[in-house]
């Protein structure tokens, strides 16, 4: 079956592969981040043909899927099909490969949130764009994590949240060593800085702080970016004691508003859902170019609200920490 994107890229799609994975073996990117259905980030319009579903699209609703939406993480093509989404060619030449990769150092910043940096084999060449996301493999669990660190930098490092009774969360915070031997397989996503002509406003609850911390450090360390726009950050945490980064740049201005859900007696910023707050704060919302990192509640509100308040809807990148299946 013959895959076609309205800006006319040709590849060969198979019944029982997803478009998107099909347009990775290409070697084309289009948007995505779960892979599973429940973020929405693929979204894309089917202009003509028809597909199967294999996997259930979660992320559309009713209405979505009869004006021809679909999921290309989900559907593979039945026929020959068109398509309405963009090859994203900043990413190519990034290769996924898989890698052994070992624990270099574990930081408590929390009982439930630590740092943990990765040593990865010397000739690895493991070039990623700041904001992308890696698998880690521990036996025969495998968890998705931004990658907090820059490209620059010799050490790869996670900035990992406890779940309850969560699987990798039970090797993260109980097993795990220094030394330890895992894998990695990645950079994955097409969560990365677009465009740097508009304001930039970042939101992130937990430990969705980390893809922000390395596009924000990477700017901070090109010699040839200079800041023409403002840049404001909005980070959301339940507890006081969870803003476990402190913002320190070299060069960039950034305004930080740190927004706590359950806050103590001594909070002092703002307290709430860190969507309506920036809702309510940011000047000139609907002209900045939105990324909102972690959960996938916090992301699908703060789109709703920012596109009914005039966010043209491809002014808003998304990386949901949805769950694994
Ligand atoms: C693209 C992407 C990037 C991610 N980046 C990071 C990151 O940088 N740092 C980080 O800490 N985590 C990140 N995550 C989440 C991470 O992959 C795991 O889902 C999470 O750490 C839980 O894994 P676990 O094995 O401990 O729990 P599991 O064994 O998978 O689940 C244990 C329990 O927790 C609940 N649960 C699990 N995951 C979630 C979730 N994401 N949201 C709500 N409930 C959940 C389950 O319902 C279950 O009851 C990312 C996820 C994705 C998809
Ligand atoms: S729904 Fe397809 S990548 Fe998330």
């Amino acid at each position: 079956m013959k895959i076609r994107t309205k800006e006319n890229k040709l590849f060969e799609g198979a019944a029982e592969q997803s478009i998107l994975n099909s347009a990775l073996k290409a070697n084309l990117v289009f948007e995505y981040s779960c892979k599973t259905g429940q973020c929405g980030v693929c979204k894309t319009t089917l202009l003509k043909g028809e597909v199967i579903e294999l996997q259930l699209q979660l992320a559309l609703t009713e209405q979505q899927k009869q004006n021809h939406q679909i999921l290309t993480c989900c559907c593979a093509p039945k026929t020959d099909i068109l398509i309405d989404a963009e090859d994203l060619s900043a990413l190519h030449g990034i290769e996924i490969k898989t890698l052994p990769a070992r624990v270099n150092t574990i930081k408590k910043h929390t009982a439930d949130i630590i740092e943990v940096t990765l040593r990865l084999p010397p000739t690895a060449n493991f070039n990623f764009l700041e904001g992308q996301y890696l698998d880690v493999i521990q036996n025969t669990i495998r968890r998705s994590y931004s990658i907090a660190s820059t490209s620059s930098q010799k050490e790869i490092s996670l900035l990992i949240k406890r779940f309850e009774n969560g699987k990798m969360s039970d090797y993260w915070f109980n097993q795990a060593r220094e030394n330890d031997l895992l894998r990695i397989e990645g950079p994955k996503g097409t969560f990365f800085l677009r465009d740097n002509s508009k304001p930039l406003l970042f939101l992130a609850t937990g430990t969705g702080i980390a893809p922000i911390m390395s596009i924000l450090n990477s700017l901070d360390n090109n010699p040839d970016y200079q800041q023409q726009h403002p840049i404001a950050v909005y980070w959301g945490n339940r507890y006081p004691e969870e803003f476990v980064w402190q913002p320190d740049f070299k060069k960039l201005e950034v305004n930080v508003t740190k927004v706590c859900s359950k806050p103590n007696q001594d909070w002092v910023s703002e307290t709430g859902y860190v969507q309506n707050i920036a809702i309510q704060k940011q000047p000139g919302l609907v002209d900045c170019a939105v990324y909102a990192c972690g959960s996938n509640a916090m992301i699908q509100s703060a789109k709703q609200q920012f596109t009914q308040a005039g966010l043209p809807e491809n002014q808003f990148y998304s990386d949901a920490f949805v769950q694994s299946y």
